[in-house]
């Protein structure tokens, strides 16, 4: 009766494995689903996207039906970066379309419900165009395009927490004095706000003076990036639709990208 009951093990063991790794969350099968995004974005098209039966689609921090959003119509992607959260199992993706007669810069959070990046739980959109904050689309390329977004050695990340802490004392520091101070700024660091550069990103900070914290947060944070990318809503400066994303290398802020849609 050896064999059967050998088999039978194997057998087990077979239906073991698959479950165990059906319940992580991957950083393959996030960024697959980001792909599945930008080919949606680039074909104007939803019909492809898998999206899961709850799904919410939030745009300019409005819930909205995304038949009538950005995703309904074609555009050119002339650049794209994404990463990967596997904890919360979402992830963001920044795409500029610059070369068309309506530039966008976009940050856009997409999240997975119980691990299953098969299925798109919400989209979650940023959509900055001309009349926003600093807004110049070949610009913001022209200058992300040049940055530095290889993985960090396994030994040279930044934990979670520290991301954390970081993405959120960047946005306290319009209601906290103190915050631009417990933030390791890089010297050789790089701020680019809409399509506005500031260098070294540790200069021109705000040191409180709004009694309005910037409110709505919502994190994707990727320890091997060594980023945290923050949507939020900027009332301590009005009410706007904002991303900010940090990328700390060497234990210090090496990059800061805003989104800011203050436009009609
Ligand atoms: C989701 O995946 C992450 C990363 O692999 C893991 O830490 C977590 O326990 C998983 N959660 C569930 C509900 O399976
Ligand atoms: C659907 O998703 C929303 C937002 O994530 C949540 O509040 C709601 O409970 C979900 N409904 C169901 C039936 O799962
Ligand atoms: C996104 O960027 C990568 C390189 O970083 C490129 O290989 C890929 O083709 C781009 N995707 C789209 C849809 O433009």
């Amino acid at each position: 009766m050896l064999r059967p009951t050998f088999l039978g093990v194997l057998t087990a063991l077979v239906a073991v494995v698959p479950s165990t790794l059906a319940a992580d969350c991957t950083r393959e099968g996030l960024l697959t689903a980001a792909r599945s995004y930008l080919a949606a974005q680039i074909s104007g098209k939803t019909t492809e996207l898998k999206l899961s039966s709850n799904f919410t689609y939030q745009q300019n921090n409005k819930v909205s039906d995304i038949a009538k959003g950005l995703l309904s119509t074609s555009y050119k992607i002339d650049l794209n970066r994404s990463t990967a959260d596997l904890v919360a199992c979402a992830s963001y993706t920044m795409w500029i379309s610059s070369s068309g007669s309506k530039p966008y810069v976009v940050g856009t959070q997409i999240r997975h419900r119980n691990n299953n990046t098969a299925e798109i739980a919400m989209i979650d959109t940023i959509a900055a165009t001309t009349g926003d904050l600093f807004f110049n689309a070949k610009d913001t390329q022209k200058y992300i395009a040049a940055e530095d977004w290889t993985s960090l050695p396994a030994a040279s990340r930044p934990s979670r927490d520290v991301l954390k802490k970081a993405g959120d004392a960047y946005l306290d520091m319009w209601t906290d004095a103190k915050a631009a101070d417990t933030i390791p700024w890089g010297t050789n660091c790089e701020r680019v706000e809409g399509s506005r550069l500031t260098k070294p990103c540790g200069g021109q900070l705000p040191h409180g003076g709004s009694t309005k914290p910037n409110g709505m947060r919502r994190y994707v944070i990727d320890e091997e990036m060594g980023s945290v990318d923050v949507l939020c809503q900027f009332d301590s400066l009005g009410n706007m639709p904002d991303s900010h994303e940090i990328r700390i290398t060497d234990g210090k802020v090496k990059y800061v990208h805003t989104i800011t849609v203050n436009g009609k």
